[in-house]
């Protein structure tokens, strides 16, 4: 290891996270998928399910109001579909995380469990709420895929990266409950109980997260901790080009849902617009969290200002 660099991350601070808080706290948010979606409880198709930061439907005027909460409803899906997705890399990622620990610190080892296991939870109530938007929405919704491929490629990167892109996904669903669905009345309660729920769990793995880097980052060289950041901006890309399939693929949702037709600059308004959102929904949030940059900036001093630098193509 590069001394000068291993001078300035002993005094760099990592957070103070200590596992058995951490696991008081899990074990204090208590909540099964059944309490969120089914038997009585159900989407409202009247309501839209995103917040308007993230969904950006408004400033398309072309559409009717209606026509505007069922891009929002499509929106919505994707967001049910690309957590689930992204999830299936998660789990397994922890779970390899925890095997080699098992012998050690005891509330390490629960809270690394209560992790993959929340996160198997949240596959399961991410896969039942689309299954009741499928069931009431009319039309299909055409998505990418398969899970399995994206999260294969995805962990064929180096572990530190791909920590890195979890731990991102961890600040992005905490920015999007707090910033943008907390004091949103209009959304659907169902809708929004899922992200609440989901925000509530989420909160520990920040912690956890933010642990996994630190410890898999004491085992790298500089020269591995520099590539971290670099495969951490090609997952980056890898969603990046995945996400802009799917803006397609929910133009043609909302063509089949509508039955309208657009114009050649009523298509253009849709792609910039929505391509923006979605990048600003799934990249932007995660990148641009103070949090996520100020752990980056402990694996590779300096990754910080570089990444602030690309936000704005994720904005
Ligand atoms: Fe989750
Ligand atoms: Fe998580």
């Amino acid at each position: 290891m590069n001394v000068t660099t291993a001078a300035a991350n002993e005094t760099a601070k990592w957070p103070d996270y200590r596992y058995d808080t951490i696991l008081a706290a899990s074990e204090r948010v208590n909540w099964s998928v059944e309490d969120l979606i089914g038997f009585d409880k159900h989407l409202d198709f009247n309501r839209p399910f995103m917040p308007e930061s993230l969904a950006r439907v408004e400033s398309l005027q072309f559409l009717t109001p209606k026509e505007r909460v069922i891009l929002n409803q499509i929106r919505g899906h994707d967001y049910l579909y690309i957590f689930g997705l992204v999830e299936e890399f998660i789990l397994p990622f922890v779970l390899d995380h925890a095997r080699p620990i098992l012998h050690g610190d005891d509330a390490r080892v629960r809270a690394y469990l209560n992790f993959a296991g929340e996160e198997a939870k949240h596959i399961d109530l991410f896969k039942r709420f689309r299954k009741d938007f499928l069931g009431s929405f009319g039309v299909p919704c055409e998505v990418i895929g398969p899970p399995e491929a994206i999260a294969q490629a995805i962990l064929s990167k180096h572990p530190l990266a791909v920590a890195l892109v979890i731990l991102h996904i961890e600040w992005m669903t905490q920015r999007h409950y707090l910033d943008s669905i907390v004091d949103d009345a209009g959304l659907d309660p169902q809708f929004k109980s899922l992200l609440k729920h989901h925000w509530m769990e989420e909160s520990q793995h920040t912690k956890l997260d933010a642990l996994m880097v630190q410890a898999i980052a004491d085992t790298c060289s500089d020269e591995e901790r520099a590539k971290a950041i670099d495969g951490y901006l090609e997952i980056g890309g890898m969603l990046d080009a995945g996400l802009m399939q799917q803006v397609k693929f929910d133009f043609e949702s909302l063509k089949r849902a509508t039955g309208r037709a657009f114009t050649p600059d009523e298509t253009d308004r849709f792609f910039s617009t929505q391509q923006q959102a979605t990048r600003w929904t799934y990249l932007g949030t995660g990148m641009s969290h103070k949090n996520f940059l100020t752990i980056a900036d402990l694996v590779k001093p300096g990754a910080a200002a570089q990444l602030e630098q690309i936000v704005p193509l994720f904005s």
